[in-house]
């Protein structure tokens, strides 16, 4: 699958924050363990942050990188192969010791026939290591949605915005029938750095989960849209004296060993 320009993502603006984003990667890196023989698969891999963590950690692995961005794949290096497609329908007849997936699954719905289809790619011993934010009903997300129907309600299928990450308890539920199963949920406390124009939270949401909305808008109805969310933001996340923010943000994490 290749995306339009348009609807691509942005490795720069995703990059502005990078520590914020990879703690829990690391976090579930370090749950991983042990894994048998065969390719470490880092699933939504976008520009590469996670390649070499996972290199060293698994020296003896061959790894790959899938995503479907050409943008964010084109800034991936580090990978033994690279693949453009889309996580919902690969399909590999290699066996894979480890699937990585931090923060991309989100993306993609149907999680009760998703994930038993990765953990059926991976070798006898093989890990299914996934991390996600589950920010839906926060108000980072909600006013995204909220403003979007306000302003412009007959523009978007809110259907298919509903909540695709489950708690924690629904994936060992889901999952335990095929292996021993680990899952949590963090909830990490992020001080977002002042911005110049816009408000720190949506510096930070700007370039993953406003995507959808603003693709769909004129300059000028994305530029109006913009101006309604910060104000919302400025009374939901108030503003420390240095212009930084605090932003709750909670991640859903499961390891699979089949
Ligand atoms: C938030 S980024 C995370 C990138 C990387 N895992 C990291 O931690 O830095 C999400 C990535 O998921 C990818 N993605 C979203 N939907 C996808 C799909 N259906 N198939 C493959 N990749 C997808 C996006 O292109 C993007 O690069």
């Amino acid at each position: 699958m290749s995306l339009t320009p348009k609807t691509d993502w942005n490795p720069e603006t995703y990059a502005r924050f990078r520590g914020l984003r990879l703690r829990p990667a690391f976090d579930l890196l370090a749950q991983v363990g042990q894994v048998p023989q065969g390719v470490v698969l880092d699933l939504g891999c976008g520009d590469g942050a996670l390649a070499g963590a996972l290199d060293v950690q698994f020296v003896d692995h061959a790894t790959w990188g899938l995503d479907a961005s050409p943008a964010m794949l084109a800034k991936a290096k580090g990978y033994d192969r690279l693949i453009e497609a889309d996580a919902a329908t690969w399909q590999t007849e290699e066996p894979l010791s480890l699937i990585f997936s931090n923060a991309a699954l989100h993306w993609l719905p149907d999680h009760a026939t998703l994930m038993p289809r990765l953990a059926a790619m991976l070798a006898p011993g093989g890990v299914l290591a996934v991390q996600m934010p589950r920010q839906y009903f926060a108000p980072s997300h909600r006013f995204l949605r909220d403003i979007a129907a306000a302003l412009y309600p007959d523009r978007f299928d809110f259907a298919r915005y509903e909540a695709p990450v489950h708690p924690a308890q629904a994936y060992w539920q889901m999952l335990s029938p095929l292996g021993d199963v680990q899952a949590w949920e963090t909830e990490y406390l992020q001080r977002l750095d002042p911005v110049s124009d816009i408000h720190p939270v949506h510096a930070f949401t700007q370039s993953t989960a406003m995507r959808p909305f603003v693709e769909k808008m004129s300059e000028a109805e994305a530029a109006a849209y913009a101006t309604a969310y910060d104000q919302a933001l400025t009374s939901a996340y108030p503003l420390l004296p240095d212009g930084s923010c605090l932003m709750p943000f909670r991640r859903v994490f499961f390891t699979l060993r089949v």
